[in-house]
């Protein structure tokens, strides 16, 4: 189905199951602990060996020599698997560096050789005899060393300008520009990366953990020189991603050479301490923003320019995405600029570009509000936009940003923050009340979904979308109870296996709106079998309580299917509305935070975010993704840092000790409002993502608040205490 033209009436509008805020109908499977996880398919298979993962102990040079015969004589090895005898490799289209590394090392940590055991602790024991000397090389590891030598976007992603920006800041009567930075971040899913591989004869089975089927089983093809056809990804279940899984990785690789080298099923799990520097991470940036305006506040002049460093390959961090549409302005300048760097491959996570772009926009807005003695929600609405800025003529499908601050406003009690910072008292706790604008774009991508009918009356979908967590087996489900007429406890939802229709995957926030919408092709496509067979028409059928009724007629579904089951398959496809409109989901956050006054110590006292993301398929997974994704953004905001060893290339706090994520002790109250929205421009659905905009915006609310309550504006993600406690008032 192409989606070219707005979505007209059709049957999801009935509302019937779908915006109701049901269960997970995974949820009992997870709280069981019976939903298998990817190292956890052993009953599968017999016999199941463990490979423990060697990574490289430094950050950049050569390994001169590898002496595996220690551990292949150690108790229950069976196998050390190096560059040296893993055979050819290619390399997938999404990996900046290769996953087995060696002779050269590209980053630490970068896998180097796995050694394959009956036990983990054999294989884990074996790994320590493995003796590797090495080459270290000098290598460009320090983001802000590098910075001044890049000054020229890449290639890519060249510098968009509207009008003159150069001109219109230097005349604007009020200026500003300040510098930021944000750090290198870790997913830290709560379920490691780990994969099962089963070869049989030519053909492999790969149990993995991965958000993105088809570029997994493309990529694992292309890095083991086999046909994509000799390779079934299976990935149903998924504890977490957040981009960190978007990508075939080492434990895939190496669990697919183990189980070859031993013709036996090997699984392989990175050890926690293993994937920071193994993995992917979010980059670090530094950003600029220049805002200029005149004295009433309207902007007349914005730029933002950001740097990152990446591997030779690896991405841009977009941190200007919502700096082109935010904001009105007449002259406008972004640009990206990128620095190599030897670290680990930066890349994709939760909401890519706009979550480290926003950490930095919106604390320049609120300096800038306050610069100008404007209220920061007022100085937002003042300069909001229908349009694309740099196109006029192009609308936004929905925008209802203006909405969203108001009523976070209103419902937080915005109007009791004193705006001199530092005023606020409760004993020992400065306090004070930050908001932010909240913005990810809506990004859509084709999405293929098969649907089944039996005779017992039964939908059964199968999609290669995934579950990471996020609600996508309940709205799909949800889709195809309102789009066939039945209860959602008469379908089946089957995710995560190559053999299925390529789906959007789950990321970018683009896998709810998508997949749905897959799932509602395919059961347009199924209502017409089921016409068909019942000699019907379908565009008059309606299709509910398990009936099709035409008329006075009403013939139960499975009828349809009392002979054979019926099968249909079909494939969203979105034509050129992404570009007639600007698609985009909208937030307001409030914070409230309080800061002892004596130690620094910022807690969180309320959160608040209202929502403009189209149609909500589920008000209940849709809240736990905005709450998620808002926790994370405190953990942004106040804690999360990889920190880089400069002189030696690596992060060293790469295990949850020393990376610390939110608990729930640090969020003590989260309320989430959405809008009431459909977008007909987005999809069929009228849905948009949800589970980036929660974090986009979240850590300059917060870093706002913090600024209210005592005074001390921070300017370098994370806040931590020690960046406050010098300008803290005294305490009384
Ligand atoms: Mo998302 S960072 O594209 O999983």
């Amino acid at each position: 189905m192409k989606f070219e033209t707005p979505a007209q009436d059709n049957p999801v509008d009935q509302l019937k199951v779908v915006g109701r805020p049901h269960d997970r109908i995974d949820g009992p499977l997870k709280t069981t602990g019976t939903a298998p996880y990817a190292y956890e398919w052993h009953d599968e298979v017999d016999k199941v060996a463990y490979g423990y993962v060697i990574g490289s102990a430094i950050a950049k040079g050569r390994i001169t020599s590898v002496d595996t015969r220690a551990a292949k004589n150690a108790p229950g090895v069976l196998s050390v698997i190096t560059a040296d005898n893993a055979g050819k490799l290619g390399k997938g289209e999404m990996n900046a560096a290769t996953l087995l590394g060696g002779p050269t090392i590209e980053h630490y940590h970068q896998a180097i050789g796995v050694v394959v055991a009956e036990t983990f602790e054999q294989a884990r024991a074996a790994a320590a005899l493995v003796e590797v000397n090495y080459q270290r090389e000098r290598g460009a590891w320090d983001l802000a060393e590098e910075k001044p030598g890049v000054t020229t976007p890449p290639e890519d992603t060249p510098d968009k300008k509207v009008g003159d920006f150069d001109r219109a800041f230097d005349s604007a009567a009020v200026q500003f520009d300040a510098t930021y930075t944000t750090p290198d971040q870790s997913h830290m899913a709560m379920e490691p990366h780990a994969s099962m591989a089963v070869w049989e004869g030519e053909k492999l089975t790969l149990w993995t953990t991965n958000q993105m089927i088809n570029w997994c089983h493309s990529d694992l093809a292309k890095t083991l020189n086999i046909p994509q056809e000799n390779i079934r990804v299976r990935s149903p279940y998924i504890g977490g991603g957040f981009g960190g899984k978007l990508f075939l990785r080492s434990d895939a690789l190496l669990a697919a050479l183990g189980a070859r080298a031993i013709q036996r099923p090997v699984k392989v799990m990175l050890t926690r301490p293993m994937i920071p520097n193994n993995t992917t991470h979010r980059p670090a940036t530094i950003q600029r923003v220049r805002i200029g305006a005149d004295e009433s506040g309207h902007i007349s002049a914005i730029a933002h320019e950001s740097w990152n460093g990446n591997l030779p390959g690896g991405p841009t961090e977009t941190a200007t995405n919502q700096t082109e549409l935010l904001y009105a302005g007449a002259n406008r300048l972004t640009g990206l600029r990128l620095a190599k760097l030897d670290l680990p491959e930066g890349n994709s996570m939760r909401a890519p570009g706009e979550a480290p772009g926003m950490m930095v926009l919106e604390i320049a807005m609120d300096e800038m509000a306050e610069k100008l003695g404007i209220d920061p929600v007022e100085f937002r609405i003042l300069n909001d936009t229908q349009v694309d800025p740099a196109n006029p003529e192009r609308p936004f499908s929905q925008r209802q940003l203006i909405e969203c601050l108001r009523t976070g406003a209103e419902h937080f009690g915005w109007q009791q923050r004193n705006p001199t910072p530092a005023q606020v008292r409760d004993g020992r706790w400065l306090v004070g009340m930050g908001m932010a604008a909240g913005f990810r774009n809506n990004l859509v991508t084709p999405s293929g979904a098969r649907v089944r009918l039996d005779a017992h009356g039964t939908v059964t979908v199968e999609t290669d979308m995934t579950d990471i967590g996020t609600g996508s087996y309940t709205i799909i489900a949800q889709t195809a109870a309102e789009m066939m007429g039945v209860p959602i406890e008469k379908v089946v939802v089957k995710l995560g296996d190559s053999t299925f229709p390529i789906s959007s995957g789950s990321g970018g926030q683009w896998g709810g709106n998508s997949s749905t919408a897959g799932v509602y092709a395919a059961c347009v496509k199924l209502r017409e079998a089921v016409a068909d067979r019942l000699g019907i028409d379908a565009s008059s059928a309606m299709f509910t309580d398990e009936q099709v009724r035409v008329g006075e007629r009403s013939i139960p579904l499975r009828e349809a299917a009392a002979q054979s089951e019926l099968v249909a398959e079909d494939k969203i496809e979105f034509g050129d509305l992404a570009e007639k409109y600007q698609q985009s989901t909208f937030a307001g956050h409030f914070v409230e935070v309080a800061v002892d006054s004596a130690t620094g110590e910022v807690r969180v006292r309320r959160m608040l975010a209202v929502c403009a993301a189209g149609r909500i398929l589920n008000p209940k997974t849709a809240r736990s993704q905005v709450i998620g994704a808002m926790t994370m953004g405190l953990g942004a905001a106040l804690m999360e840092e990889l920190a880089v060893d400069t002189r030696l290339g690596f992060f060293v706090n790469h295990d949850m000790a020393g990376y610390e994520v939110p608990v729930h002790a640090d969020v003590p109250q989260q309320e989430v409002i959405f809008l009431d929205e459909t977008d007909p421009i987005s999809s069929p659905m009228k849905a948009k993502g949800v589970g980036e905009l929660g974090i986009c915006g979240v850590s300059a609310a917060i870093a706002n608040a913090i600024y209210n309550a005592t005074g001390v504006r921070v300017r370098d993600y994370p806040i931590t205490l020690d960046k406050l406690l010098h300008g803290l008032p005294d305490p009384v």
